[in-house]
């Protein structure tokens, strides 16, 4: 494993308070927070309870920015899946003041050049990012295949994330493609936290962070940066020895 590399284990029960309130004190320490979320079932949990800790007044996003690590491409913006309004439903619109949320422009701009928008955004410097663990090893939609120094673009999905988009997140038709913050953006931010839960990931995640670094498997790559956090609970950091 990466000498930058912090594995932090938690039980089941305290992982998504924990994570949300190290993510708070985060902000506290700098309110102009740059950062980049994703969303999924790994990161839901969190929001909610970040949600519940700005609104009791203990901290405010007011001055931090939010953008966006990935978004489907050929989804209309009511999609139920589109991540940008998943974002928004489970932590943007439930804290006010909100913080500045940063979607991917694709209701605006065509898919090309709504990648290189954000691809700018990102490249005026993250604080920190946020990551879940794909049961493939992406990171975003950095599918195996991508690279150390692959950018923010548009990628095709596999079959897999196709198939997800419909059946876990309730896309309507499946999306015709992606884009992603690339792994080249996301090892130039300050910081990394990798959020990782349930025993289902727990292959995946000692495939990352143990096994040889290679495109098989895009999150190993996040071995090489400098601040990286994987955020476990105990089921998914079951395949790792002696972490605690
Ligand atoms: P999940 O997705 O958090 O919904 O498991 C992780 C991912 O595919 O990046």
């Amino acid at each position: 494993m990466g000498g930058g590399v912090r594995v932090d284990v938690l039980s089941e029960a305290e992982w998504a308070a924990a994570v949300a309130s190290d993510l708070a004190e985060r902000v506290r320490q700098q309110p102009s927070l740059r950062l980049c979320l994703p969303t999924g079932d790994t990161p839901s949990p969190v929001y909610e309870a970040l949600a519940a800790i700005a609104n009791r007044g203990e901290v405010s996003l007011a001055q931090a920015t939010v953008m966006l690590l990935d978004e489907y491409v050929g989804l209309e913006p009511e999609d139920p899946a589109r991540l940008d309004g998943r974002l928004c439903r489970e932590l943007i619109d439930r804290i006010d003041p909100a913080p500045t949320f940063h979607p991917v422009p694709i209701d605006d701009l065509q898919p090309q050049a709504a990648a290189r928008r954000h691809g700018d955004l990102a490249a005026e410097g993250l604080d920190l990012t946020l990551l879940g663990l794909g049961g493939n090893g992406h990171v975003g939609l950095n599918e195996p295949g991508s690279n150390a120094a692959s950018p923010t673009r548009v990628v095709e999905l596999t079959p897999e994330s196709q198939r997800a988009a419909v059946e876990r997140y309730g896309a309507r038709r499946p999306p015709t493609a992606g884009i992603t913050l690339g792994l080249d953006a996301i090892l130039a931010s300050q910081e990394v936290w990798l959020l990782v839960t349930g025993a289902g990931k727990a292959e995946i995640l000692a495939r990352a962070l143990t096994g040889p670094e290679g495109a098989d498997c895009p999150a190993s790559f996040l071995r090489r940066h400098p601040r990286l956090r994987v955020i476990a609970d105990e089921p998914a950091a079951s395949g790792l020895a002696n972490q605690r």
